[in-house]
């Protein structure tokens, strides 16, 4: 009973701090956050369709699993340096950083494999088709958990209101 006194004296205190602009580093996006917060609730709506994972699938394990591994978790080493100054291949399955980058982004890495060329990401755009190479995007993201898809989507969105 005291205790239930104690949690409910304390909630306002509580709830003011969060709402103070000094807790949050952009006070301006604070109540699009709330709003995010109660949306996310709900799963995020996956851009692909299971064609494209089930296809995918097959792309994948055929050109890609042998360097991100078969479950796309990656080389074991994938963060450390390797002979050469070229990292291994990172998992492509949520743990690595392959959320941070808008689809267009991805879909560039691995048309074009590693930008100017400091690693060791082969270019597919010769081998594959474009559709192909969705695809098996859409596999290891359908990988993700919903909290890495929904940062990911935060992203996309964001980069496709730069409008481009
Ligand atoms: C020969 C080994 C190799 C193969 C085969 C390969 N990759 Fe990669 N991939 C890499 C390496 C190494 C990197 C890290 C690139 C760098 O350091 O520049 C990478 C990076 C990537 C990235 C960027 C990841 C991030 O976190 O930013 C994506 C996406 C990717 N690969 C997708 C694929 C797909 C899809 C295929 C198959 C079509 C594939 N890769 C086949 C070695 C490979």
């Amino acid at each position: 009973m005291k205790l239930q006194i104690l949690a409910v004296g304390l909630l306002p205190v509580v709830l003011a701090a969060c709402s103070s602009g000094e807790s949050t580093p952009n006070s301006s996006l604070s109540s699009s956050t709330e709003s995010e917060k109660t949306a996310s609730a709900k799963p995020v709506k996956r851009w692909y369709a299971f064609q494209h994972v089930s296809q995918g699938g097959r792309v994948y394990q055929e050109n890609c699993a042998a360097c991100h591994g078969k479950k796309a978790e990656g080389a074991a080493d994938w963060r450390k340096v390797g002979p050469g100054g070229k990292y291994p291949a990172p998992p492509l399955n949520g743990t690595g950083h392959g959320w941070h980058h808008p689809l267009r982004i991805l879909f560039k890495t691995v048309k074009d494999g590693s930008p100017g060329n400091q690693g060791t990401m082969p270019a597919w755009g010769e081998k594959l088709s474009d559709d192909e190479m969705i695809a098996a995007i859409a596999w290891f993201q359908s990988k993700w958990p919903e909290e890495i898809y929904a940062a990911w989507m935060q992203r996309e969105l964001a980069s496709r209101n730069q409008g481009g």
